[in-house]
């Protein structure tokens, strides 16, 4: 049975996220785990830090969590883990957040740009064919990883990619930091690929109070040795380095948010769920949004559709108090620290999406009637 929304009146102000009425549910809970920290004094790598990794597994099935401090750190660790860097090809959607293209350069490798599946606004698996045929036909790089993008909250199609990845001995590391709590097949993120990156930032699906971030794993080894990454390479005393490393740590704070509201995160995505099943509803067949397959639940982290005249479109919902933001209106390869990166031929579905898209308020504190309103209101300025 679908989730009951809140009862907010349609009326009621309309917030994009709302972190605020997320907090009051958790608040004296919250207070009893600061006032535990305060004691204990272990402000890094204390007993939340375990905790929170446990819970992660217990969660999604991962065999090993390992937290650390932002989602970016999340995909730099792992490339670092795999020893690529340079002359090594990293390929990534080229419609995603920066931070995917930034990590691949951190860590001294090549990111080569794959265009989208317009459906999904996911990473088009025959691009992706293309790409690695391109780099493999020339002498500078070797094609090593491939980093999918589960946009808005929804899987890539990591079956698919798998298959690729297992025909050119590519690794995947799942850039999952919009899309915790999405399921395919019946798995929950974090197990779909052998790594995965997720993001604890404030308004992800499970965000911490701060900056914060995991890196999920089939294999315990590969947990071991992200540890090891997160204290600079050190060994069990954590004082020589037998590696190279960085300070990736996530505190005891954030790692004790992100466990407490994992307790509250089932009861969140099915509200989630309720809510995008009435955009859904109301909006199929009046605007393209996002496809998910029969095998995909979205974790809805946001809520996206495409619309003609966006600014237009925008300023007439902002009127009607509905609150709106675009994921993203720069494809990566137009963005002057990428550009060099650019294909030749650019990227025509990352180009089309970043002019087209626009993400509708999506939080679990939505009443049924404020998603209504947003409907209207969206509705209402398509047709004006
Ligand atoms: C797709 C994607 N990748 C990576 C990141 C980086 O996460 P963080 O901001 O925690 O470093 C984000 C965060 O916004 C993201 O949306």
């Amino acid at each position: 049975m679908a989730a009951a929304l809140n009862a907010l009146p349609g009326d009621a102000p309309i917030q994009f996220f709302d972190l605020k009425a997320q907090q009051a549910s958790i608040r004296p809970a919250l207070e009893q785990r600061w006032l535990t920290i305060l004691d204990h004094g272990r402000y890094i790598g204390g007993p939340e830090v375990d905790e929170c990794e446990q819970k992660l597994c217990e969660f999604t099935g991962a065999a090993d969590a390992v937290a650390v401090g932002s989602g970016t750190q999340a995909l730099v660790m792992p490339l670092i883990a795999l020893g690529y860097g340079h002359g090594d090809a990293v390929f990534i959607p080229g419609f995603t957040y920066n931070a995917t293209a930034n990590a691949v350069l951190l860590a001294g490798a090549t990111p080569v740009l794959v265009d989208i599946d317009p459906n999904t606004f996911n990473m088009d698996v025959e691009d992706l064919e293309r790409k690695i045929q391109r780099v493999k036909g020339t002498r500078n790089l070797r094609a090593r990883a491939v980093i999918p993008v589960d946009l808005y909250g929804l899987a890539a199609d990591y079956k698919a990619i798998q298959e690729v990845a297992d025909a050119h001995g590519l690794v995947i590391v799942g850039d999952g930091a919009q899309a915790f709590g999405a399921k395919q097949d019946g798995k929950w993120l974090g197990t779909l690929a052998e790594i995965t990156a997720t993001s604890f930032y404030p308004t992800k699906t499970l965000g911490g109070y701060g900056d914060g971030g995991a890196i999920l794993v089939r294999d315990k080894e590969m947990g071991d040795l992200l540890r090891s990454i997160r204290w600079h390479g050190t060994g069990d005393n954590r004082k020589e380095s037998i590696r190279v490393g960085i300070n990736g740590r996530c505190d005891s704070i954030q790692c004790a948010v992100v466990a407490e509201k994992l307790g509250i995160f089932e009861g969140e995505r099915q509200r989630r769920i309720t809510a995008a099943s009435i955009y859904n509803q109301r909006l199929e067949g009046k605007v393209e949004g996002q496809t998910a397959s029969q095998a995909d639940e979205h974790a809805y982290g946001l809520y996206t559709v495409r619309v003609p005249d966006r600014d237009a479109i925008r300023a007439k919902l902002q009127d009607a108090g509905v609150p709106t933001a675009i994921y993203y209106d720069t494809p990566i390869h137009q963005m002057p620290a990428f550009e060099q990166f650019a294909p030749a031929r650019g990227l025509p579905e990352c180009e089309k999406a970043s002019r087209e898209v626009l993400s509708l308020p999506m939080h679990p504190y939505l009443s049924e009637d404020q998603v209504h309103r947003v409907c209207d209101a969206l509705l209402g300025a398509l047709q004006r």
